[in-house]
């Protein structure tokens, strides 16, 4: 049953997901998260990863605005080992809103001041590693705010009715738009780009798209479904020869014809993304970020909550078990694979027991990396304060009540309206106002 968060002590935590016959790593000594790691000839300073978090504030043209630039400037300077920018869309027609950040060569002087500046603005020993992740955003597009859905193949579970299916001609002339983006982002003075394969976005569908026909990409054999995302990271390793190439994949989507679920929908197969991240190994992929679920179809996967967004049903499983469902997810894979930098997720919902339960997952080696996604929102300078006073500022934690995701959902620029109030929660007023 769900249940919103009330634990005031790691043992009411840890027994609470005993009695729902979960494991969960648990750490007092979060030292863990304060080890560098050398990734290819870097030294990342922490274990801490800003997660991509779509702000919807870019301009028109997706050039950063004043607002973009705060929540970059406020990331770098709270500590982070990594910054891995949100999605930012390859072609205008695969914006997943109007306000989705683009990378053009018009804008890219603009993009070049913001990671100076935030290059600067960052203190430590080493510098974060700057991650742009790249997108098209497929079945999700919405470039003027109306749907305009761009599919691989059709879905019964997932169709409205108006999908246009892409051809190889036009996946082909996509995938140029990612090598072109990507070449900016490494322009840019970005680290490493992220070819983004989550969520149901285009890349991740052609994943599962099983019942694409007459097509280099999909069908039946992973090969083909796998080919346009394996294509695309080897095509950008070899024209943008200095930039990390990465991606952020689902280790599963848990629902039925989904990618890495059992048949019936409910569970996770695992198979299919031990198997994909066999493929990136072998194309010299060394740091991997990992999600599940579908942010239009069962958000409590992707983001354990306490409150759903308005009107929206309350989850049918307990927040721990979608915790615990990441943690074995990324434990696997890093198991599997030692020699890849696994990157878990879903961390925001445990407050700062996030903390604890990041460590020990370290402590385990069921990652190398602890994301936080809302929490970066909420709380950006945690890193900092933790390395600085030895603790964090347990007042500022996300509470997961799904303001930001409300914001979003309703095309405004998306933040904390809890912590960052002046700013959010005078969005979330204006949109109350508005009758939203
Ligand atoms: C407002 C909002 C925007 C998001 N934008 C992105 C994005 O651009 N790219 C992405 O891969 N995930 C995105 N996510 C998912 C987060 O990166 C993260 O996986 C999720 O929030 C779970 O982590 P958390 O429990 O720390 O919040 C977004 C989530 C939210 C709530
Ligand atoms: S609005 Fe703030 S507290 Fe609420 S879910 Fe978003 S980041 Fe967390």
């Amino acid at each position: 049953m769900h249940e919103r968060f009330k634990f005031r002590n790691p043992e009411d935590l840890l027994s609470k997901a005993e009695s729902l016959g979960l494991r969960l790593p648990f750490s007092d000594d979060i030292s863990p998260l304060l080890q560098p790691a050398a990734l290819e000839n870097k030294i990342i300073p922490n274990r801490f990863v800003v997660q991509p978090m779509e702000g919807y504030d870019s301009e028109a043209d997706g050039t950063p605005s004043d607002l973009t630039r705060r929540r970059y400037m406020r990331y770098s300077s709270g500590g982070s080992g990594i910054v891995w920018f949100e999605a930012i869309a390859v072609d205008p027609d695969g914006r997943s809103n109007p306000r989705q950040l683009m990378l053009t060569e018009k804008n890219l002087g603009i993009y070049k001041k913001l990671i100076s500046g935030m290059r600067e603005n960052h203190t430590g020993k080493h510098p974060q590693l700057l991650a742009a992740q790249i997108t098209h955003s497929g079945r999700y597009s919405r470039p003027a705010g109306g749907n305009a859905p761009l599919v691989p193949s059709k879905n019964a579970l997932l169709d409205r009715g108006n999908e246009r299916i892409l051809s190889d001609e036009e996946l082909f002339s996509v995938q140029k738009k990612f090598i072109k983006t990507a070449k900016l982002a490494f322009d840019a003075g970005f680290d490493a780009v992220d070819i983004k394969a989550c969520h149901g976005y285009l890349i991740h569908e052609l994943l599962f798209s099983f019942n694409r026909e007459k097509s280099l990409y999909g069908g039946r054999d992973p090969e083909g479904r796998f080919r346009f995302l394996l294509e695309t990271i080897e095509r950008t390793r070899e024209n943008v020869p200095g930039i990390i190439v990465t991606t952020r994949i689902n280790l599963c989507d848990l629902y039925a014809g989904g990618f890495g679920t059992t048949p019936d929908g409910k569970g996770c197969d695992l198979s299919e993304a031990l198997l994909l991240t066999g493929e990136l190994e072998k194309r010299g992929v060394k740091i991997i970020n990992t999600t599940m679920g579908s942010p239009y179809f069962n958000p409590h996967v992707v983001r354990p909550y306490d409150n759903p967004l308005p009107g929206a049903p309350v989850p049918p499983e307990h927040p721990l078990e979608g915790v615990v469902r990441m943690t074995e997810g990324t434990g696997t894979l890093q198991k599997n694979y030692p020699g890849i930098m696994i990157i878990g997720s879903a961390y925001s919902w445990l407050r700062h027991f996030s903390l604890n339960v990041g460590a020990g997952v370290l402590k385990e080696g069921l990652a190398s990396f602890i994301g936080f996604g809302r929490n970066s929102f909420a709380y950006p300078g945690m890193p900092r304060d933790i390395i600085r006073n030895g603790a964090p500022d347990k007042s500022k934690f996300c509470i997961t009540c799904s303001g930001c995701t409300r914001l979003m959902k309703n095309l405004r620029p998306a933040g904390c309206v809890i912590h960052d109030r002046e700013i959010y929660g005078a969005e979330l007023k204006k949109l109350i106002a508005d009758g939203r």
